[in-house]
Parts: C-alpha cells; sequence; structure tokens
C-alpha cells in the first residue's frame, strides 16, 4: 500500500488539510473521517483509463459500500451512475439527486412489492433468476403483453474470486445469477413474455487486486453474451463486469494499476464484441471499495492499556463501527495519529470495546509505544464501514465528517441514546 499520508510539522496525521487531533477534538471520537478530493481522485481514476480505451463506459458506482448522502452528492456531480441492491438503495439514489435512468437495481431474492416499487420509479431492474423474471412480468403488465419492457439478466460466469469466502460471488457455490447453460433459453423466455433483454450482468467478487480472474470473467461472459446475441434476437444495450476492484490494505500489497488493467479488459472486451458481431455496447463496472475505501478514516481514542496475557491497546470503539476484521479477518492499517511518524516497536493487539473476544481492530500489531489518551486512525474505514455498522451493545452509531481543503463539516450527527429507542413500543400491559 502506498500510504500516501500527510504529516504535519507537529507529526500529526492531517486529512483533507485539517490535523486529525483537532478534528478529534472538535467532534469527539469515535468518528468517521471522510475526504472528499479522495473520492474525486478514485472516481476520475477509474473512469479517465476506462475511457481512454473505450469511449461508451459507465461507473455504476456500488453504493453498498457507502451511502452516506455527501458521498452520493459527490459522485452525482461526478456524473456516476448507481449499483443499487435493494429498494432502500435506489430510494436513496433517487434522494441524492440520480436520475432513474443513472439506477441499476441488481437484488436478490426480491419480493414482489419490491420490484413494483423500482419499476414505480421507472428504475431498470437486472433479474437475477427465473422465478423473479416471471414474478416481473406480472408486475410489469397484468395482462401478459410487457411491451419491450427493457430488462437484464445477472449471469454467473462460472468465475469466482474475493478476498474472504464471504466475498465470491461466481462459481458453483454462489447464490447469484443465471447459469450459462441455461442463459440462452432465459433470454428466450423473456422476449415470450414480451419483455425486451437489452444487458447482462456479473459480478464475481470483491476485494480481487489480482487482474486474472477479471480476464477470465469477461471472457466467460463475453462467451455467454456472444451467446445468447446469436441465438436470440437479443442485441445488447449494455454488459456490465461488476464491481470487486482491490485496494491495497497491508502496507505490502500493490495497487491495482488501474490504466493497465482498463486496457486488458476493454481489449478483451473490443476483441470479442467483434468476434461475436455485437456492435458497441456500452461497457459498465460497478466499483464501490475502489471509489471511496480510502477516502475514509475511523479515528478511535485509547483509553486503556492492559498488559495481561498479552498486550491489549483498549480503544473507544469496536466492530459495531468496523466490522471488517471481525467478520473477514480483515486487515485495516492503524496510525498513530497524533505521533504519526513514531516508529513502530512493539507488537500489540488492538481490542475495540465491544463485549465480544473477537473484537479486535488488530491482533499482533507492530506499533509505536502506545499511551493512555492517544488518538489513533485506522485506514480504509471509507468502504463497507459505517453501512454495515450496528448499534450492538446499544451503542448508538457514530457521526461522520467531510473533509476538504482545510474545511470540516458534519455530514452524519451522531446518533443519540435515543434513537436506540425511536421504532421501539412497550406494550401497556408491560409498562
Ligand atoms: N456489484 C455488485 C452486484 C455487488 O454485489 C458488489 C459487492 C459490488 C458491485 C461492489 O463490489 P466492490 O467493488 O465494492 O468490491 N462487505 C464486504 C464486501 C461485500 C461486497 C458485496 N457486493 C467487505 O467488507 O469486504
Amino acid at each position: 500500500m502506498n500510504l500516501n499520508l500527510k504529516v504535519n510539522s507537529k507529526d500529526h496525521l492531517e486529512i483533507g488539510g485539517i490535523d486529525t487531533t483537532e478534528i478529534a477534538e472538535k467532534y469527539g471520537t469515535p468518528l468517521y473521517v471522510i475526504d472528499e478530493e479522495k473520492i474525486r481522485d478514485n472516481y476520475k481514476r477509474v473512469y479517465n483509463a476506462f475511457t481512454k480505451f473505450y469511449k461508451n463506459f459507465k461507473i455504476l458506482y456500488a453504493c453498498k459500500a457507502n451511502t452516506n448522502l455527501a458521498v452520493m452528492r459527490i459522485l452525482e456531480s461526478e456524473g456516476s451512475n448507481i449499483d443499487a441492491v435493494s429498494t432502500g438503495e435506489v430510494y436513496t439514489a433517487i434522494k441524492s439527486g440520480f436520475s432513474p435512468d443513472r439506477i441499476l437495481f441488481t437484488g436478490n431474492n426480491v419480493r414482489d412489492d419490491e420490484m413494483a416499487y423500482v419499476d414505480s420509479e421507472g428504475v431498470r431492474i437486472n433479474v437475477d433468476s427465473i422465478s423473479q423474471l416471471k414474478r416481473l412480468a406480472k408486475i410489469v403488465n397484468p395482462d401478459g403483453n410487457n411491451d419491450g419492457y427493457k430488462i437484464s439478466f445477472r449471469v454467473n460466469p462460472n468465475v469466482g474470486a474475493g478476498h474472504h469466502e464471504h466475498c465470491i460471488t461466481g462459481g458453483p457455490m454462489s447464490k447469484f445469477g443465471i447459469m450459462e447453460e441455461e442463459a440462452v433459453e432465459v433470454y428466450q423466455m423473456a422476449i415470450d413474455l414480451g419483455f425486451k433483454p437489452v444487458g447482462m450482468h456479473s459480478h464475481i467478487g470483491s476485494g480481487i487486486l489480482n487482474p486474472e480472474p477479471f480476464k477470465l470473467a469477461t471472457e466467460a461472459m463475453m462467451k455467454i453474451a456472444g451467446n445468447v446475441h446469436k441465438n436470440t434476437d437479443v442485441e445488447f444495450e449494455f454488459l456490465d463486469f461488476g464491481g470487486g476492484l482491490g485496494i491495497p490494505y497491508t502496507p505490502e500489497e500493490p495497487l491495482l494499476d488501474i490504466e493497465p488493467f482498463a486496457e486488458e479488459i476493454t481489449g478483451i472486451y473490443k476483441d470479442k464484441l467483434a468476434d461475436y458481431g455485437m456492435g458497441n455496447p456500452d461497457l459498465y463496472i460497478e466499483p464501490g471499495r475502489y471509489i471511496v475505501g480510502d477516502a475514509s478514516y475511523l479515528l478511535t481514542r485509547v483509553n486503556t492499556i492492559k498488559n495481561s496475557y498479552r498486550k491489549f491497546i483498549g480503544v473507544d470503539t469496536g466492530f459495531n463501527t468496523l466490522l471488517r476484521p471481525s467478520m473477514y479477518g480483515s486487515y485495516h492499517h492503524i496510525v498513530l495519529a497524533n505521533n504519526a511518524n513514531a516508529e513502530a516497536v512493539e507488537k500489540v493487539d488492538v481490542a475495540g470495546n465491544v463485549c465480544e473476544s473477537g473484537d479486535l481492530f488488530a491482533r499482533d500489531r507492530i506499533l509505536p509505544k502506545i499511551e493512555e489518551g492517544d488518538l489513533l486512525a485506522i485506514l480504509n474505514a471509507g468502504a463497507y464501514a459505517f453501512s454495515m455498522a450496528s448499534q450492538y451493545n446499544s451503542r448508538p452509531r457514530v457521526g461522520e465528517v467531510l473533509v476538504n481543503n482545510g474545511e470540516s463539516e458534519i455530514v452524519r450527527e451522531k446518533e443519540t441514546y435515543d434513537d436506540l429507542y425511536t421504532k421501539q413500543i412497550v406494550p401497556d400491559r408491560l409498562k
């Protein structure tokens, strides 16, 4: 990982031109700090890399990574489109100013009322199963004529990869998409039901730094699309290869070099389009983590140092704010924010404040000498951090601050104790 950290003359970590110790003082900890410029840079880097090699290109930001409304506004202003996987995400995208034509809904195990809502908003539905297709047909037009209603299908290209078993979404163990063998039949079924299938989608997994699985998946999906094109009347308007682009979490991991990556993927894409005579449909990708992952930091303060069987550095938040280390064993780099150039000297465990032994941000991590009262910055907390946060242990969710050009603004107030109970109703007889 190219840490590329900004450290000021006081040896304090800076984010967006602001001293983290000042941010912590002003807003309190724990706190997520989002760097606007990083999001914009990340977006532009991907967009420029792909459009250099293929003009009909769109980024559909996978907003499951981070749906903060300010983050959504930033990406809306960059011209992004949205991959939404739930009706809540569709609602959030519309609320954030994305017109329906900029949103693709890729749900799985979707209820009828959810499809009806997405349809009513005019958002395109990417269908995951034959069951969903048949139910959608009844929703769109109960009389049986779907009148060229445009849809696409998620296919499972039988290639999968990911940073953890839970994050592999292609291949024989995955619940997602339709199989290669049934693709022609399913597209034909859609046509027979009156739909107009115009797209194909796949997403093979998440947190992938190696370009190879993406290349294999691109070839595999192009083969499926080519076959559908040859055997049905389908003319593809877009082919969507999903997200999954990894970011380095450890200092040793390299960056996914986006320009050569884009060149390879678009190269395969163009070759296969020509082979199968498919014209120039739009190429979509759906990065989430790559756009927002390294743009946020979780600031947490050390309140307890315990020398027991091991040395524990105890901090003021836990897996309720960043689940990834506990859920996937993920590495998140930790910086001593108030002394960011200090040399790493001792092996410690960094433990959260949740009442579970698995609540660790790091095990056997070599860090500088840490004192009670020190401020830690946990890196790469922009993707799947707040969006997977909970109120476990009855801890109100923490706030978020956006920084840009030396200015900071609250973009999510921290919850209060009362927020823990807003939707609860105690029956009168129990009062
Ligand atoms: N498109 C679809 C249909 C997806 O299911 C996903 C992620 C993405 C795009 C974006 O993937 P990304 O570019 O962010 O890797 N909670 C896990 C990640 C789960 C991702 C699920 N789907 C984690 O913290 O690593």
